[in-house]
């Protein structure tokens, strides 16, 4: 009989350094059988320990082609479901702390969803109509749901691949949870504000008249990230004022304003990258979360450039911050021992809906 995991209540004493050498210590021991995915917002004492760093998309590709036998994915959970549906069945996908949600993916769920899709039955015939595009930043269920409906999962790198790809499918597009990314996307792709409206989740028929939902190209769901609408046009509006010169980098879960008065924006692997390939001496504002921008600061420096946090007051995403180096030890461990902890597991019926939806977006992105 296999005996009870490692108990996590020692661990939380440990301070940062005894962790480190211990992390080092069990990913020597766990070798090829074990692969560290961590994204850019995870904390620098987490950071350094990933093996693949990236954004949603890449890591998701990362995910989909490891061999290792266990995935640790130090992100947040919809990243550790997405791992567990694009890895092989014998694969094991583990989020260190189960606690690492992400609060706008919880602003959508599969009730309210299929509500959406009843009433706006009433309008219109929305299988026939409306491609359903959920952003990764949601549950397995609600990709299911894609999947189930002929519609398809975007990131914040591909979502206009994804919009163009759902707009040849059907007239209409149905994106959740974040507004922001749909509508950032969708004035890129030259649809006007007005056709695009947002559905209040917690009102019936979304809040909307059915001329309204006749007239839409894109119903966007009434959510969004509470990191991302800290940035305010004003801050781009002072730094300028400061640096006429200085360049502005946001990502799309920011607001329409912010988005428009950006020079740049992107995921977090664009903006890493264009800050990287920028001329030595280039000053940024960056909208961001608040880990990469420090970390993006420390390493351009020595390029001569200036990288600033685009919010005057520290906001960092608190449930990215959930996992440290003390749950990553702990989970580690575990797996030393022979028994993986905090395993994310989507039921099967659901991870293969979930996976056509997903295959669907891995084909379309550049
Ligand atoms: P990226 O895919 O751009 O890394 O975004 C993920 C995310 O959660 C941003 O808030
Ligand atoms: Fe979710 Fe926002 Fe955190 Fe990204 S930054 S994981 S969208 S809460």
């Amino acid at each position: 009989m296999q005996s009870a995991a490692i108990e996590q209540t020692p661990y939380i004493a440990l301070d940062d350094d005894a962790c480190d050498a211990r992390i080092r210590e069990a990913k020597r021991a766990l070798g090829e059988r074990l692969v560290i995915l961590g994204h850019h917002y995870q904390r620098d004492e987490v950071f350094r320990h990933a093996d693949y760093s990236g954004d949603s998309l890449k890591l998701s590709r990362e995910a989909a082609s490891s061999k290792a036998e266990f995935i640790v994915f130090c992100g947040v959970h919809f990243m550790a479901e997405v791992a567990d549906i694009l890895s092989r069945p014998d694969q094991v996908s583990i989020l260190p702390d189960l606690a690492a949600g992400c609060s706008m993916a919880d602003m959508a769920n599969l009730a309210k969803v299929q509500r959406a899709w009843q009433e706006l039955a009433q309008v219109l015939d929305p299988d026939e109509q409306v491609t359903p595009v959920t952003y990764i930043n949601s549950a397995a269920d609600l990709k299911a749901f894609c999947g189930e409906h002929g519609g398809i999962v975007c990131t914040s790198t591909n979502a206009q691949h994804v919009l163009e790809w759902s707009f040849r499918q059907r007239e209409k597009v149905l994106f959740f949870p974040d507004q922001h990314l749909g509508r950032n996307t969708g004035y890129k792709m030259g649809i006007p504000l007005d056709q695009m409206v947002v559905w209040d989740f917690d009102q019936p028929m979304g809040g909307l008249s059915e001329e309204q939902i006749r007239k839409a190209k894109m119903i966007l769901w009434k959510g969004f990230c509470s990191v991302h609408q800290m940035f305010q046009p004003e801050h781009i509006d002072r730094f300028k004022e400061k640096y006429p010169e200085g360049k502005i980098i946001s990502h799309p879960e920011s607001s329409f304003e912010v988005c428009q008065k950006s020079d740049y924006v992107g995921s977090t692997e664009y903006i890493i990258k264009t800050i990287r390939d920028s001329e030595p001496g280039t000053r940024w504002l960056v909208g961001t979360e608040l880990n990469l921008v420090n970390r993006l600061h420390d390493e351009c420096r020595a390029d001569g450039k200036n990288v600033h946090f685009m919010s005057p007051t520290v906001c960092m995403c608190s449930t990215m911050f959930r996992i440290d180096p003390q749950h990553l030890l702990w989970t580690l461990e575990n797996l030393l021992e022979g028994r993986p902890v905090n395993q994310i597991k989507v039921p099967e019926k659901e991870a293969g809906l979930a996976r056509d939806a997903l295959e669907r977006m891995l084909e379309v992105s550049p």
